[in-house]
């Protein structure tokens, strides 16, 4: 059940590593939310949590982890998602977590959901590849992802500080403009019949 303002958004980022580019994404995002808008970081120790997915592990019972993040994902109107990319597509981690909480279908927390998608990597191509792997995925699981604007953090290195702080005033405002944007998309979806 959608609440009313502020509108929560939970943020989601595919990497597990100390210094991630991703889940700093992530942090600058929580800073530059817009008036009427919470942006929450799921805990990354959550993630690291989840075992691989396995369906026998499953008919024994959800393991605690996963239906943790489920219940963070439907206490969130909006998601938003940092994507690392490996290997032209998105982490293994993030795959799995969406996986298990996509089960079963019938009562999956991300359908009907808005979400939008941003991403940094240390490479030329600010995971523009893994972006479009994970639109694939949101469709699959009935998500409304956000068409624009793309956040794609090339040079990722150039773009933070030592302290992790996203130091680019162009991302920082794409950024803003994108929770903007995410947060008029959760009105817009909650007021639909
Ligand atoms: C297995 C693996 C594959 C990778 N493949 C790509 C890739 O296809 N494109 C890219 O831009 N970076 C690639 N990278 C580099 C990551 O994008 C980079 O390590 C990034 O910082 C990871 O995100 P994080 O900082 O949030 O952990 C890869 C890294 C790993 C470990």
């Amino acid at each position: 059940m959608v609440s009313q303002l502020p509108v929560r958004i939970l943020g989601i980022a595919g990497s597990l590593r100390t210094g991630s580019y991703n889940y700093a994404l992530l942090r600058a995002a929580r800073d530059l939310a817009p008036p009427g808008a919470e942006v929450h970081l799921l805990d990354r120790a959550l993630l690291a949590g989840i075992p691989p997915y396995n369906e026998d592990v499953r008919a024994q019972g959800e393991p605690a982890s996963v239906t943790a993040l489920k219940e963070a994902i439907r206490q969130a109107d909006a998601l938003l998602i940092a994507t690392p990319e490996y290997n032209f597509s998105i982490p293994g981690v993030l795959k799995n977590a969406l996986d298990w909480a996509s089960r079963p279908p019938e009562t999956s927390p991300f359908s009907g959901k808005p979400v939008a998608i941003i991403g940094a990597t240390a490479g030329t191509w600010g995971t523009v590849r893994a972006q479009m792997h994970l639109r694939q995925v949101c469709q699959a699981l009935n998500m409304f992802p956000l068409n624009r604007p793309e956040v794609l953090v090339a040079f990722a290195a150039e773009k933070f500080n030592a302290d992790g702080h996203l130091t680019d005033e162009t991302a920082r405002q794409l950024i803003r403009s994108l929770l903007e944007e995410l947060v008029r998309w959760a009105i817009c979806l909650r007021r639909r019949p």
